[in-house]
């Protein structure tokens, strides 16, 4: 039996030895007794050989999470200060979810939309009253839930506007990030997300983010179909527009006869402090896009609401996918709304917010420069110099137990499960303090 805490580099080669000779010792040895052994380094070196090189993981290899924990295959203990990019809002194997994911799993997983199932009417109903929208249409994927919002943007553009056939405009703000696929890197303005990938959509604009002039100019086009935003930039680094931006955005969608899409894949259920980042403004946009934290990170879940007179005009057969609205889906992600209103968790994010940004704040300015959010979705910049940027201060900030990510090179995004708790907080604080002082 090895034990855990072994983490040596040449663990790697020991499990590939024990692993050969395994094979020829028949079933009586389990794997699992050698899956506990893996080490660290194993891990990085196994993916690195294996996977596809399109991320550049913060090297920590974890093996288990609860609540606002995550663990290593060494067994060291770490907040986690990502939540899988806001997937993980009601906290690591929430057991109300991961119950609704074992009971639908052992009953009926998927049917396809070729027949009907028994669970997605009824969630159907439970996420449209939520919402307070006529109708969702469900799919896996944050970004194929920004696709259907402009497929949908584009049906109702022709359909009901009478923009003239294949003319339709769809405007993004600089800055956004929603995804992967050609639509969403041709609406990007990010080189790493873009470049090398063309030719791209066309009929995407790009306008400044946080512009209402800009946003009037732009409408001036009447071919305009809608004006995907998100009401917070996560991505980009936690950008937070000026108060009023989104009634701004609201009014002028409406008074040009276009459709705000508000994209709340990462901002939407709880993380900024209210269940959706455009009721911090009560604002209603025309299509909501969903995801992330709709299935508590066990399951990719993501939704589109909207009311009926944009819904309706995609008939069937015009889009789909072969798992969006499976009965296990479903099961999940009612579930994991459900343990949103449960625990409050929106408040607790204002509220966990609100201190971690005031402590945050007391950190010398000549490390850090700006401390920013909303709820629990907040950011650092750090004062990046030759011994200081934001990866640095991520492996460090790892090597005192607290696991975070940088992005754009002196940005550090901050945003642990909404469940925590202010002395988690205040200890999350100290190890902040600690690691960005020892620079
Ligand atoms: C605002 C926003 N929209 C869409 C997406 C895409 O979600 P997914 O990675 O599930 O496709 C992301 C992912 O980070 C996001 O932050």
């Amino acid at each position: 039996m090895f034990s855990k805490l072994v983490h040596r580099r040449s663990l790697g080669a020991l499990y590939l030895n024990l692993r050969a000779s395994l094979s020829s010792a028949g079933p009586a040895a389990t794997e699992s007794t050698v899956e506990e052994a893996l080490s660290s380094d194993y891990v990085f070196e196994r993916e690195s050989k294996y996977g596809a090189h399109n991320y550049h993981p913060l090297p920590v290899a974890l093996d288990r999470g609860k609540g606002v924990y995550v663990w290593d295959v060494e067994g060291r203990r770490y907040f986690d200060f990502l939540s899988a990019y806001s997937a993980v809002n009601q906290g690591h194997c929430h057991p109300k979810i991961i119950n609704a994911l074992k009971s639908q799993a052992e009953k009926l997983t998927l049917t396809s939309r070729a027949f009907y199932n028994d669970v997605l009417g009824e969630y159907e109903e439970y996420v449209t009253k939520l919402f307070n929208y006529n109708k969702v249409l469900p799919m896996n994927t944050g970004v194929e839930g920004g696709e259907t919002a402009c497929k949908l943007a584009r049906k109702w553009a022709y359909t009901v506007k009478g923009v003239p056939k294949y003319k339709a405009q769809i405007i993004f703000a600089a800055g956004n990030f929603w995804g992967r696929t050609m639509s969403a890197i041709s609406s990007s303005t990010d080189p790493s997300s873009y470049e090398g990938f063309g030719p791209f959509m066309p009929g995407f604009k790009i306008i400044p983010y946080n512009d209402l002039p800009a946003l009037e100019r732009a409408l001036q086009d009447p071919n305009v179909a809608a004006f995907m935003v998100e009401p917070i930039q996560g991505e980009a680094g936690v950008i937070v527009p000026d108060d009023g931006y989104l009634t701004g955005v609201r009014q002028l969608c409406s008074a040009h006869n276009v459709l705000f899409i508000a994209d709340e894949v990462q901002t939407g259920l709880g993380r900024t402090g209210k269940m959706l980042a455009v009721d911090h403004e009560n604002v209603r946009p025309d299509i909501v896009v969903l995801g992330k934290a709709l299935s508590g990170g066990v399951y990719p879940v993501s939704a589109v609401l909207c009311d009926d007179d944009v819904m309706l005009t995609i008939k069937p057969g015009e889009h789909g996918s072969t798992y969006g609205g499976n009965p296990l889906a479903c099961r999940v992600a009612m579930a994991s709304l459900e343990v949103i209103e449960e625990e409050k968790l929106a408040e607790n994010a204002r509220m966990m917010g609100e201190f971690l940004r005031a402590e945050l704040m007391k950190t010398p300015s000549d490390i850090v420069t700006d401390v920013r959010g909303k709820g629990l979705l907040n950011a650092i910049v750090i004062n990046q110099t030759k011994d200081c940027d934001a990866w640095k201060v991520c492996l460090r900030l790892r090597d005192n137990g607290l696991l975070a990510k940088p992005t754009h090179g002196d940005i550090i995004r901050l945003a642990p499960p909404l469940t925590i708790k202010e002395d988690e907080i205040q200890e999350c604080v100290e190890i902040i303090h600690k690691t960005l002082l020892s620079f």
